[in-house]
């Protein structure tokens, strides 16, 4: 079950219609606040309209997926003649570049008025809308952390042969302000998932098909652009906390508030098409949220207390006297009574020391450093991590 927050009404997930057709895209907050936040529920209706009665920073999260502005030019066919189904629809249509430019710049000035301080932006999109998107974001003050790139494992060929295969989409990432140092980013979560290794910008992944497809009862896909829920788990589970919550502001068939619930996040969708917001209410429904041990997140080392060496000694996991050595048993060093190492006449840190015996400038002495138990040897790190699992740590 997804967090209660202080001071957040949590209801069922509903579809909200609310009157439409009234654009107060130019006069922001000048409607009533939505108060409570309408926390995994859809609002049906213009985006700008419905984040303009959002409170300001009240969310964690913005995956954004706009319209492509596509502007495809007659039906695109197979070499059998069947049609293919491409985004054709009214959603997508906009009169010119710069009345795409004017709608791009009210949704994400609405956008960044209900994100918190430390809040990140993801938008996706192709070369059709993407830089645009990115140079309005830029303008208003946004800072670009990173640009993704999902690279379609089975994507659409080019069926008229006259281009590249279009095989991959961007998402930029971003922070509201270059001085925003806080966001939720799961670094050794994401590593210790990867084999060890940093996670790419770039993500190999199919596109959505198969059983996650929505489909009517014709066996036509529901909407033309909906996502993997793979993609939406990356994206949730490097940047956001079990209850945090994400706003999805061209919510679709809910691919952001299904994989929400699932992974235990709270999420606020907007969408103007009936259809896809009906949709995505019975996908949503039919989610079963993961058990909380598999959704909690992973220790973030640089948020844990910091444990100096020498409270392993003076909680009595480590002696004064011992003989540390490296995992090799190459090097060895005295741990002395005040919490440093000597090495013969040089005495300093356990990074210091671990360094000088290497010939190196620097070295992490919690991993570089052993001590014996029981005739096999073990890095210091796991005091540390015995200390803090104790409880036990200083303060
Ligand atoms: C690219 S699709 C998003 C698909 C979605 N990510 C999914 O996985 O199903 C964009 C969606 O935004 C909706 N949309 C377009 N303009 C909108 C607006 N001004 N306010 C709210 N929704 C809008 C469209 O109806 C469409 O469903």
């Amino acid at each position: 079950m997804p967090i209660e927050r202080a001071g957040v009404v949590r209801s069922k997930s509903r579809i909200e219609v609310l009157r439409t057709g009234i654009s107060t895209a130019n006069r922001p907050c000048l409607s009533p606040v939505e108060n409570p936040l309408p926390l995994d529920q859809i609002l049906l209706g213009d985006c700008v309209e419905k984040l303009n009665r959002l409170p300001a920073e009240s969310v964690d999260l913005v995956f954004a997926d706009p319209p492509y502005n596509l502007q495809l030019e007659g039906k695109i066919l197979r070499p059998d003649q069947s049609q293919v189904d491409a985004v054709d629809d009214a959603w997508d249509k906009f009169d010119s570049f710069a009345d795409y430019d004017r709608f791009t710049h009210e949704w994400l000035a609405a956008v960044r008025r209900v994100m918190k301080r430390h809040a990140t932006l993801f938008v996706i999109g192709s070369y059709h809308n993407i830089f645009r998107v990115g140079t309005i974001l830029q303008d208003q003050g946004f800072w670009i952390l990173n640009d993704i790139i999902w690279r379609k494992s089975n994507p659409m060929p080019n069926f008229r042969g006259r281009r590249f295969t279009n095989a991959h989409e961007t998402m930029i990432w971003a922070a509201k302000s270059a001085d925003v140092k806080n966001y939720t980013f799961h670094y050794d979560a994401l590593k210790a998932g990867n084999e060890d290794h940093q996670v790419r910008s770039d993500w190999l992944l199919p596109i959505c098909s198969g059983g996650e497809r929505l489909k009517n009862e014709a066996g036509r896909k529901t909407h033309p652009t909906q996502k993997p829920e793979n993609l939406l788990s990356r994206i949730l589970l490097a940047t956001t906390n079990p209850g945090d919550v994400v706003l999805d502001p061209f919510f679709g068939t809910g691919t952001t508030g299904a994989v929400a619930k699932k992974l235990g996040r709270s999420f606020i969708g907007i969408e103007r098409e009936a259809g896809y917001a009906a949709a995505a209410k019975a996908r949503i429904a039919a989610i079963d949220p993961l058990p909380s041990e598999a959704i909690a997140s992973f220790p973030n080392k640089r948020t844990e207390p910091r444990i100096p060496f020498m409270t392993l000694i003076e909680s009595g996991l480590l002696a004064a006297g011992e003989t540390l050595t490296d995992e090799k048993g190459r090097h060895e060093a005295v741990v002395r009574a005040d919490g440093t190492l000597a090495v013969g006449p040089i005495i300093g840190s356990i990074h210091k020391i671990g360094a000088l015996v290497q010939g190196l400038p620097a070295c992490n002495g919690w991993t570089f450093w052993h001590f014996q138990r029981d005739g096999q040897k073990h890095p210091l790190d796991r005091l540390r991590i015995q200390l803090r699992e104790s409880g036990k740590e200083p303060v």
